[in-house]
């Protein structure tokens, strides 16, 4: 599959959200980290800020819900006209039912392991799932140093998806940059989210267009 980017606009200026947004419009989604101060110890947006951004950008919006309660939200993303919702295994209590309601509304459902979080337990899951997640960082906060630990499971997690033969997407999330791409790449990661690496650039659009380009080799 071709190579994704999805700059994360937890590390854009929040009061100028429309402005992270037009920077990029070379990037294949915008990534949204939702974060309620449970699940992560820190606090982002909700859905309304996710509806003004839906009116103010084209580009599709990929949903990471760092929530405690993602069964309780995610069908509204979904609802709401967001391309992809991601809950995490660590925090849904019911998710295939949640992974199906998102699907029912119109949108991929994503779902994301944290770092020290096995994929082998979820195998069976690869069915309901459009996108998987593997965080390269313990979530909660943009500019993080990537976990070369995780690298393992990403290779893992390929071999599953490719055993399964569905058009899974393999999506990584965290210390994303020119110097750790390739690695993911390699590993058989075709999504990246990317934050400061984007925004924290001179030129967000040629941050993307230059990661995009490391990746696709
Ligand atoms: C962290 C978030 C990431 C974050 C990545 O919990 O899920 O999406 O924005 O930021 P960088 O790329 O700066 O590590
Ligand atoms: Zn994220």
């Amino acid at each position: 599959m071709a190579v994704q980017i999805s700059p994360s606009i937890l590390s854009a200026d929040f009061a100028r959200l429309a402005e992270a947004a037009a920077a990029v419009p070379n990037a294949d989604w915008l990534h949204v980290d939702v974060m309620d101060n449970h699940f992560v110890p820190n606090l982002t947006l909700g859905l309304p800020v996710v509806e003004s951004l839906l009116r103010a950008t084209s580009t599709p919006l990929d949903c990471h819900l760092m929530i405690e309660d993602p069964d309780r939200w995610a069908p509204a993303y979904a609802e709401a006209g967001v391309g992809s919702v991601t809950i995490h295994a660590e925090a849904s209590k019911a998710p295939v039912r949640t992974l199906r309601q998102i699907r029912a509304a119109g949108a991929r459902a994503g779902f994301a392991l944290n770092p020290a979080t096995p994929i082998e337990p979820y195998e069976d899951l690869l069915g309901e799932i459009d996108m998987l997640l593997l965080m390269t960082v313990e979530p909660g906060f943009g500019g993080q140093k990537f976990l070369d630990v995780v690298l393992p499971k990403i290779r893992r997690a390929r071999a599953l998806i490719d055993k399964h033969g569905g058009q899974i997407w393999l999506q990584v999330d965290g210390g994303v940059s020119e110097q750790t791409i390739e690695r993911c790449a390699e590993a058989g990661a075709d999504v990246f989210v990317a934050g400061n690496a984007v925004y924290g650039a001179d030129d967000p659009a040629r941050a993307v267009d230059g990661l995009r380009s490391l990746a696709d080799k």
